[in-house]
């Protein structure tokens, strides 16, 4: 057996009901909070109500930024560091979901640190260091697994680049997952989350470089999501749907903070940030197809696996045709959870569609998928998702 790393520094409160303990979960690491969140409307409100409760119950100053929105910018960041800073804020709180959690880590940075969030992307020379401010958060969707990885993904404002801060100084000190916030989320975003975990276990169970501890994460995920995620996706009251769902994206994300992702997310990634109207889960369900058909040959068992995780029935094929099938596997999950979305209708233009290619292919992600691609196949797998077929 190979030998690995894993590490999971994050104090989990898994539960219905485990948002009562925030007070507690915030105590511990600093006194004037920063609270990042997202629009307070709709079911949104009861939630903002309870942590304000919550909030004034525990002496915690409280500052509040809440203009995070999906696909995250450097302005949203620098708008949270910026009311962070004036009231001399020691510890941020995030509750939401992922762009939310993403907003959350790079203003903890942020605050702290010279230069804007940006500056201490992955493959910047300067890394955040241990000045970073602690971080708690509490997801409200499952999700992005943002809750238990290092991972900060912001979009720049300017240039529309999407891109990672990745950091051990970006892991959450404590994390509430209590199911119960998850019960209003509605059918599309509970879809477009809940394929995310999906690919987070799937590229982290297929990367060159997974691990014996992340397989085991990754499986199970796998396993539980077939399952829950049609059952949320169908009745979003389904209290035990949404705690597998949680737990599901819990694991998953454990996944991706110890591993990694692959190729998927490096042509997903680019498509939402020049498209800000394409969730993070639109895109990678639009990415999906092509790419199965040209992996599988390069992890044929891993593949194979998967296949039968999501439809049972395949058991008995032999594991060529079982890892062949992945593509038809997945697109019958996408299928069941009604995420259907057209790359073709955003209606890239020849130079919009090269600087996808190029986007895609500089992430390190794509080096560690089981096939790495050729700058032609990826420019061909855009042109097939583009309704143009392979050139
Ligand atoms: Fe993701």
């Amino acid at each position: 057996m190979k030998s690995f790393d894993n590490q999971l520094p994050v104090r989990l409160r898994f539960g219905p009901g485990r948002i009562a303990e925030l007070a507690q979960a915030l105590q511990a690491h600093g006194n004037r909070v920063l609270l990042v969140a997202g629009r307070w409307d709709g079911a949104k409100r009861k939630l903002h109500e309870r942590c304000r409760e919550l909030l004034d119950q525990s002496g915690l100053d409280l500052a509040v930024y809440d203009g995070a929105r999906p696909n995250p910018t450097t302005a949203m960041v620098s708008a949270a560091a910026e009311i962070g800073k004036r009231h001399d804020c020691d510890l941020v709180l995030g509750v939401g979901g992922g762009s939310v959690m993403d907003v959350a880590k790079a203003a903890a940075v942020e605050m702290t640190h010279e230069l804007g969030c940006f500056d201490y992307a992955y493959f910047q020379p300067q890394q955040p260091g241990s000045a970073t401010l602690p971080i708690v958060l509490v997801t409200t969707t499952s999700g992005t697994g943002s809750h238990v990885s290092k991972c900060s993904v912001i979009t720049h404002a300017d240039t529309r680049i999407k891109t990672g801060i990745v950091s051990d100084h970006l892991y959450a000190r404590e994390a509430i997952i209590d199911p119960e916030l998850m019960l209003s989320v509605p059918p599309r975003i509970t879809a477009a989350t809940g394929f995310d975990v999906f690919t987070h276990a799937f590229e982290s169970f297929i990367n060159q470089n997974a691990t014996p501890m992340a397989d085991l994460c990754a499986r199970e995920a796998i396993r539980l999501l077939s399952t829950f995620l049609p059952r949320a996706v169908s009745d979003g009251s389904d209290a035990e749907a949404r705690a597998q769902m949680a737990w599901a994206d819990t694991l998953a994300g454990m996944c991706i903070a110890n591993v990694g992702t692959t190729l998927p997310h490096s042509m997903a990634q680019p498509i939402s940030g020049h498209y800000p109207q394409v969730s993070h889960g639109e895109a990678l369900a639009m990415v999906y197809p092509p790419i199965l058909s040209l992996s599988w040959p390069g992890a044929v068992e891993r593949f194979a696996e998967v296949t039968r995780l999501l439809n049972p029935e395949l058991a008995a094929l032999p594991d060529r045709e079982a890892a062949r099938s992945a593509r038809t596997a997945v697109e019958e999950l996408l299928g069941r959870i009604g995420l259907t979305s057209s790359f073709a209708e955003l209606e890239p233009d020849a130079e919009a569609l090269e600087a996808l290619v190029v986007e895609a292919m500089s992430f390190p992600d794509t080096r560690v998928h089981p096939v790495v691609p050729s700058e032609k196949q990826v420019r061909d797998m855009f042109q097939e998702i583009n309704g143009g077929g392979s050139s």
